[in-house]
């Protein structure tokens, strides 16, 4: 990845980055609404973004964010049924939705228990109808793994050369499952994305993504290159300890 072209912010601690990501998340909001009567929005799993899902529930986030102009869909899934432990959309229902007033079909979430071709199928049909032929998101969230992995767009795996398609079954090998996920072009298109990246296990993935060779396959949040939109790293010292 260009450095010159990655915008990061180096926040004191998670904690600081966290509120930065929950103000932004609220302006997006304020601004999508503004300016077309709706907010998309695309969120991850993880433990990253715990931070900012409950800020986003406080009150001084809740009473300012437009809920019910909010069209909340996630960047990826597992391929559990929506009340396991490991389920994106649970541990996002759990730390945010069933804490701020976001109307139940506002929130589009991926069928993990279902057949993942066909699940992918039927998340694609959703962004779809929900969204039109855009598939522009006002604003997407991912996080890192340690291994530059986002959304579940995982080294080496068949969605990253994924083309025609905005959601696709994706087989990870090291986890021996299939994961569901938004493709690089959708993400790609979105207005604004912010990445977050915590703790010092992200800090040689951090440099790599940043300041390594550009290899796709290899790191896929390089992938991550919004066309005419902002990418913003929201991270921590500890994961900028490499840079
Ligand atoms: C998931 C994700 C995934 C995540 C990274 C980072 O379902 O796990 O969407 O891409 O963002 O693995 O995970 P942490 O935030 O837990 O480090």
């Amino acid at each position: 990845m260009d450095e010159m072209r990655a915008n990061i912010m180096v926040c004191e601690s998670a904690k600081a980055a966290s509120i930065e990501a929950a103000e932004r998340f609220a302006c997006a909001a304020v601004r999508a609404v503004a300016r077309y009567g709706v907010f998309h929005v695309a969120v991850p799993g993880g433990s990253s973004p715990k931070s900012m899902y409950e800020l986003l529930a406080r009150p001084e986030f809740r009473d300012l964010a437009p809920w019910s102009r909010t069209e909340l869909f996630f960047t990826d899934e597992r391929c559990v049924p929506p009340d396991s432990a490991e389920s994106n959309y649970g541990a996002v229902r759990n730390q945010l939705v069933s804490l701020v007033p976001l109307p139940e079909p506002n929130v589009h979430r991926m069928r993990g228990e279902d057949d993942p071709e066909a699940a992918a199928d039927a998340y694609e049909e959703e962004l779809h109808k929900v969204m039109g032929v855009s598939r522009r998101f006002n604003l997407i969230v991912l996080g890192m793994g340690a291994d530059t992995h986002t959304a579940s767009l995982f080294p080496g795996s068949s969605a990253l050369t994924a083309t025609g398609r905005h959601v696709v079954p994706n087989y990870v090998e090291r986890l021996h499952s299939y994961r569901l996920t938004l493709t690089l072009p959708v993400i790609n298109q979105a207005e604004q994305v912010i990445v977050l990246a915590f703790g010092s296990d992200k800090a040689q993935a951090l440099a790599d993504a940043l300041r390594g060779p550009e290899d796709v396959n290899r790191h896929p949040v390089q992938g991550v290159q919004p066309v005419s939109g902002h990418l913003l790293w929201l991270v921590d010292r500890e994961a900028a300890s490499k840079l």
